[in-house]
């Protein structure tokens, strides 16, 4: 309570600019927000005991919510490299992955490659020698972490799509811009859609966030899916993230969350169009170390049509590495309902129909000494 009187004293402190919304605030408290002090004190941690997180004026209480446990069955949890259905625990929001070095290595070695899209592509030609993993594996073994070293690729890698491509700049997604869809990751967004009572869902479009410590992510809707009726997942790994969820509106005062590595996060119902942002990455306590729940083993007696691998050693010692210093998030969504069409756009409607609000791609406080945010909010 004494926290987040404190937490809230500071952020009222901020001058409040003509025009500036109760999210902008927080946004802006949490963008300089200190590890270890006060200033976390108003952050909801679903990872902690519900006696120590008790109940805070103004903090909302988690509550548990029910899962749909039946309808996933244990051996596609297992297969899809999830715990027991049994052992998960929602808090409306959150789950829990099991084995999550699959999807690291995914995110970091497979995902970025071909036919896939990512910011990479635009300053580069990549071919089969140039690919984004091997390029970077000598500059992230090299322990002298110097910062003169030239950052690798995967240091740059900022942002993949899969499926149906968003496109930044006009807010859509398009028929004409797909490619098939990861099967492992289709695989496991239709188990954590069941869970949670989305029978049918079809991963069809996803987009890969990869935060360095100084990265935000801006206050956005994720309104460009034409069925607001599926579910938004996402997934998260490596150094832990203040997550805020708004309103509908920006003026309404969003809830700090942290997401740890291993959090699912389903925006679905009344959530689904919820502002949110991730104004903070957090660095970890002990420099240089991981979340320990990444060290969960992959369970020994995997299935045969198991979709997680096990993970090389060597692959695993490359993505910790750069998992130090990096949060990796997941996002899958359902574009268009079951044998819904794109709609037909006259030539010409795409200059004109740009959304006011879009998913906006993550930036780096500071590239080249300069500012660079796109987010004219932060
Ligand atoms: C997104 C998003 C949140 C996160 O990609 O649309 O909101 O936790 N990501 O990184
Ligand atoms: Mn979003």
């Amino acid at each position: 309570m004494g926290k987040m009187a404190a937490a809230l004293g500071s952020a009222a402190t901020l001058a409040a600019e003509p025009g500036e919304d109760a999210f902008r605030k927080l946004f802006r408290f949490y963008r300089q927000s200190r590890p270890g002090t006060a200033d976390l004190g108003g952050v909801i941690d679903f990872s902690a005991a519900p006696t120590a997180r008790g109940a805070r004026p103004g903090v909302p209480q988690v509550v548990r919510s029910q899962l749909s446990v039946c309808s996933v069955s244990e051996s596609d949890a297992l297969r899809a490299g999830l715990q027991p259905v049994s052992t998960w625990r929602a808090y409306g929001l959150e789950g829990y992955p099991g084995y999550q070095w699959h999807w690291v290595k995914q995110c970091l070695k497979f995902y970025p490659q071909k036919p896939n899209v990512c910011n990479l592509d635009k300053h580069m030609a990549r071919d089969k020698d140039q690919d984004v993993w091997e390029q970077s594996k000598a500059l992230l073994r090299c322990k002298e972490v110097t910062k003169r070293r030239p950052r690798s690729l995967l240091e740059k890698l900022r942002w993949v799509t899969l499926g149906y491509h968003y496109n930044w700049d006009s807010k859509k997604y398009s028929a004409d811009h797909y490619t098939p869809f990861p099967s492992d990751l289709a695989f496991l967004s239709e188990q954590v859609a069941a869970a949670c009572g989305f029978q049918g869902f079809q991963a069809e479009a996803g987009i890969l966030n990869y935060y360095r410590l100084d990265s935000t992510l801006g206050i956005h809707v994720d309104r460009s899916e034409l069925d607001h009726s599926k579910p938004l997942l996402s997934f998260s790994f490596g150094q832990s993230a203040i997550f805020l969820l708004g309103g509908l509106r920006r003026d309404e005062a969003p809830t700090a969350m942290f997401m740890h590595s291993g959090d699912i996060m389903v925006m679905s119902g009344s959530s689904r169009l919820l502002n949110h942002a991730v104004p903070r990455v957090l660095p970890s306590a002990q420099e240089d170390s991981l979340p320990l729940c990444l060290e969960a083993p992959l369970p020994a007696d995997l299935p045969r049509d198991t979709v997680v691998q096990p993970c090389s050693v060597e692959d695993r010692q490359l993505c910790a590495s750069y998992l130090k210093t990096a949060r990796v998030n997941m996002t899958v969504r359902q574009v268009v309902a079951t044998d819904q069409d794109f709609p037909v756009e006259a030539p010409g409607e795409n200059e004109r129909d740009i959304a006011q609000e879009g998913i906006c791609h993550l930036e780096d406080k500071i590239t080249h000494g300069k500012r660079v945010r796109l987010d004219p909010d932060s």
